[in-house]
């Protein structure tokens, strides 16, 4: 498939454009793929796992080739692209759309795909009958679930089905009626035993990795140490194998004061608004577009037209202005 280096190049390009067909990514600065084996290798040997979200095309194929070990679409979209206020309405049909749109920005890093609310909350067989759509029909590579011991059935029927999981606990957004918001998890003696033993139970159900979200640092560098699978972080502290982040929070486009665990790296809102902001005016300035951006014909077309013009303009006897005939 042909490189295009930017979309600005893609309009001149119109074979390209006409086909639709999204570009190929670039190959990467390590271009192993990276698999679920690679990521428990990092973790023998101590080397952090950076996992990021991505929800299209674009930014999966940046993220891809900034060498991130795990690409997540996470249900997270539901607020970050869709505009809803929890991650509860989002269905496995938009799941679908989004992971399809990232898996053609992803070659390198691992693909996950989030199970949403109310996809595996009903039955095992419902769960594994979505599941599967995620791999056959999205190209993911692993499915994330919510929850600790009560879906190690779930887990071990994924598991049976060749569906790799990722299991996810503490702060569990899809939960977030139940935890009366979106609090930090497992700061009592008793719930931090609980987050152990959700641990302990999804890594002997067959999870293959395990996301901790919103809990002490302390409670994920113990999970972290006991368990043989490798734990992401998001709000769980340095120690964890590897750390998560949500791409929005990361660049600031999420509207909302950012969490105490995000680092913003980047501001994409004040750049897309200079950028937008500048549009604007040149538009009204009639500043854009210049010759340069302009198509032009070739001379002899324009002459052409020049003096069929000039003759149109030119009266008839009677003073009327000649009608050219319609080729
Ligand atoms: O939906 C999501 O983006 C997530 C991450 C925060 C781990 O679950």
């Amino acid at each position: 498939m042909k490189l295009t280096p930017s979309s600005s190049s893609q309009a001149s390009a119109q074979s390209d454009q006409k086909s639709g067909a999204p570009t190929a990514p670039t190959a990467s600065t390590t271009s192993f793929k990276v698999t679920l084996p690679a990521l428990q290798e990092k973790k023998r040997i101590h080397t952090p796992i950076a996992a990021l979200t991505a929800y299209d095309f674009a930014s999966a194929r940046i993220v891809d080739e900034s060498d991130i070990d795990l690409v997540l679409v996470g249900d997270s979209l539901a607020m970050v692209m869709l505009g809803y206020d929890s991650t509860l309405p989002v269905t496995v049909d938009e799941m679908l759309l989004f992971t399809r749109a990232v898996r053609r920005g992803v070659r390198r890093a691992l693909l996950v795909a989030d199970m949403p609310y109310g996809s595996y909350h009903a039955s095992v067989s419902d769960g594994v009958t979505n599941a599967l759509r995620f791999l056959k029909e999205a190209g993911a590579e692993a499915v994330k679930i919510e929850g600790g011991r009560n879906r190690v059935e779930l887990v071990h029927a994924l598991v049976d089905a060749e569906v790799p999981v990722v299991g996810h606990i503490g702060l569990t957004p899809q939960s977030v009626h139940r935890m009366g918001g979106y609090r930090v998890q497992g700061k009592s003696f008793s719930a931090a035993e609980h987050l152990l033993e959700d641990a302990h139970a999804l890594e002997a159900a067959g999870a293959s990795l395990l996301v901790l979200e919103g809990m002490p640092r302390e409670v994920a560098a113990r999970i972290t140490a006991e368990l043989t699978i490798p734990t992401i972080g998001i709000g769980a502290g340095p120690e964890c194998d590897g750390q998560i982040l949500v791409l929005h929070d990361l660049l600031n486009l999420t509207f909302a004061p950012a969490a105490k665990f995000v680092r913003r790296y980047g501001d994409v809102a004040a750049q897309m608004r200079e950028a937008v902001g500048q549009y604007r005016q040149d538009v009204v300035a009639r500043a854009f577009p210049n010759d340069a951006e302009s198509y032009h014909l070739t001379h002899e077309v324009h002459d052409r037209l020049e003096q069929e013009r000039l003759e149109q303009e030119r009266p008839d006897q009677d003073g009327h202005a000649i009608q050219l005939k319609k080729a």
